[in-house]
């Protein structure tokens, strides 16, 4: 097979930027490039989203997109990952013949072999060259589908059959960071527990990525060192109910000398340590500490995101006393009110969720030593029956809260969920909206307080990149001098070439091909993008003497300055 080439386009959440970096390892290592342009594509894929109905509008109109393509290039091959695959399986292809191959979350280390299937049948297609003519290759799927359906949940034991989809997270291939393309690179994802056993009324995540699953943690261990080896000094653990993590060793299965992933046991709820602990059991304290002590190269360790039930103080102890795990917590409320919560099937109440985050506080609000906690939240409005006054006790724990910021979201009716089958959507689209917006105003305002409450201190921050100013005024830059091959960051470039040295002339646009971009006066100060260890965000200028880049993905002091707009304003100490 000739070299083919794959744009791989992702929606939805840091699980699904995962598995699409999996996956992209999985294919580039049999071959298939990549590019950033779908034009450019043999193939492309699509892994999606169903949380929100708006996630997947906009892969149907990408796939229409396709569509019109397909017909002058029937060799397209098109590839529907993900959520939406598994919700909508073959009815997908129906809707859609656009469409080659469909895989689901749970099967994405299948994908290779459908692929090059999927390749085959289309190149048989267009062999045919009265069915290109007519159009009718065009038409047709090379129809692939590697789908769960309903067997996700039909075991009950505890330990998971030979679970493939544990072979894709242990073949990840992980290569030394290339100290020129830093950004980015430093931070990387290790999934802890995949699924979810919570079945929130509005959401789909239960149905489409199955039964909660718990990685040995041997496997988390080794992949934390292998991305530690290789430069990276961020990691977060991801899981859906990352908190949820246990693994019985008692209960440990083998298949062909590999531990297999453990299905994850109904929490009791409301506990403060983990009831299990020290029975030969790796609980989500432990593995915090296990990771935090085994891997010291990686100066951050988070995880997102977090039940606000089933949190014990045995992790908050732990993080307390670790001083590489973040003050960083993403715990979703969805709503202030009880009778919602319940309707939601959340499993706690807002006294109870109120008397967590003074838990968390209690142990990890530490601003004396630069280490306040921060939080963030999610909240659905206008969920079905949801009144003025069930608002109201929203914006009242937004108050109480105090999150750093808030992922704020109208109820989408999601089919094949209980509120979809049971509730009628009846919040009015403009009540949702205007509730969307209030709650979002009340948040901006206590973002804003908690920004000038960080004036004057001091942090440590983890330098991400430049910021987007700056690579906002870098691209202008370019539209504007048309030619430019390089741009030269850093005053020390600025310093050291006169203008028109490389290419031996004054006039910038003379027409060289080697022509560089040398840093005007108000070029000098560079902008970088960088995080507190509780998630804020400081933007901080590089000294002119230095080269900016070398900064990105190293641990720097900052001063807080001022804070403006949501966003703070560092110097370097
Ligand atoms: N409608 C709106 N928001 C939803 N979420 C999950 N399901 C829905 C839905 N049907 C939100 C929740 C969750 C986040 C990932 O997405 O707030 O925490
Ligand atoms: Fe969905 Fe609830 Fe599970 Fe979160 S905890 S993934 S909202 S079912």
């Amino acid at each position: 097979m000739s070299q083919r080439t794959v744009y791989l386009e992702t929606f939805g959440c840091q699980m699904n930027e995962l598995d699409s970096e999996l996956v992209a390892g999985q294919l580039r290592a049999l071959g298939y490039r990549f590019t950033p342009t779908p034009e450019a594509a043999d193939v492309v894929l699509f892994n999606t989203c169903s949380v929100r109905e708006r996630a997947e509008q906009k892969v149907w109109s990408r796939l229409g997109e396709l569509q019109l393509r397909k017909k002058v290039d029937p060799g397209l091959v098109v590839g529907v990952l993900g959520c939406m695959a598994e919700r909508d399986g073959v009815d997908l292809v129906r809707r859609m013949p656009v469409v080659d191959v469909l895989v689901g979350p749970g099967e994405l280390d299948k994908l290779p072999g459908l692929l090059d299937n999927a390749v085959r049948t289309r190149e048989s297609l267009i062999s045919d060259d009265e069915a290109v003519a007519s159009g009718k290759a065009a038409a047709k799927s090379a129809r692939q589908v590697a789908l769960q359906g309903n067997t996700s949940r039909r075991s009950a034991t505890l330990a998971a059959a030979q679970d493939s989809l544990e072979l894709l997270d242990l073949s990840r291939s992980v290569s030394p960071i290339d100290a020129d393309d830093r950004a980015g690179k430093r931070s990387a994802y290790v999934r802890i527990t995949r699924g979810c056993n919570k079945f929130c009324t509005y959401c789909v995540v239960p149905f489409t990525r199955g039964a909660e699953i718990h990685r040995p943690p041997e496997h988390i261990v080794d992949e934390c060192k292998k991305l530690a080896d290789a430069g990276v000094i961020e990691i977060t653990l991801l899981g859906q109910t990352v908190n949820h993590y246990r693994f019985e060793h008692g209960a440990a299965v083998s298949v062909d000398g590999i531990v297999q992933p453990q299905k994850g046991r109904a929490f009791a709820g409301g506990h403060r340590r983990d009831p299990l602990a020290g029975r030969n059991v790796t609980t989500f304290a432990d593995l915090l500490r296990r990771i935090h002590d085994e891997v010291p190269s990686v100066k951050r360790l988070r995880f997102v995101t977090s039940y606000p039930r089933d949190f014990g103080d045995d992790v908050l102890e732990v993080i307390r006393a670790h001083p590489r795990i973040c003050r960083y917590l993403h715990v979703p409320a969805q709503t202030g009110s009880d009778r919602m919560l319940q309707l939601m099937n959340r499993g706690y109440s807002v006294g109870e969720y109120l008397e967590f985050l003074d838990r968390c506080r209690h142990y990890l609000d530490q601003p004396e030593i630069g280490r306040p906690l921060m939080l963030s939240g999610d909240f659905i409005v206008g969920f079905p029956t949801e009144t003025d006054e069930d608002f109201d006790a929203t914006i009242d724990l937004l108050r109480k809260a105090r999150y750093k910021n808030s992922f704020i979201f109208k109820y989408s009716p999601r089919p094949g969920t209980i509120a979809f089958d049971k509730l009628a959507d009846d919040v009015p689209e403009a009540t949702k909206r205007r509730r969307n917006n209030l709650l979002l105003a009340e948040q901006t305002k206590i973002s804003d307080d908690i920004s000038k409450a960080q004036i004057g201190r001091e942090f440590e921050v983890l330098v991400e990149g430049l910021s987007r100013r700056e690579e906002k005024r870098r691209k202008r830059q370019i539209a504007t001098a048309p030619g430019l091959v390089s741009l030269t960051v850093g005053g020390r470039d600025a310093a050291d070439e006169a203008p028109g040295d490389a290419c031996g002339s004054d006039d910038h646009d003379c027409g060289c091909s080697t022509k560089v971009h040398v840093l005007s006066e108000s070029d000098a100060a560079v902008q970088l993008s960088a995080r507190t260890d509780s998630d804020l965000i400081v933007f901080v200028d590089a000294p002119v003497d230095r080269d900016p880049q070398s900064f990105v993905g190293t641990l720097q002091r900052v001063r807080i300055n001022t804070a403006t707009n949501l966003s703070l304003h560092g110097e370097m100490i």
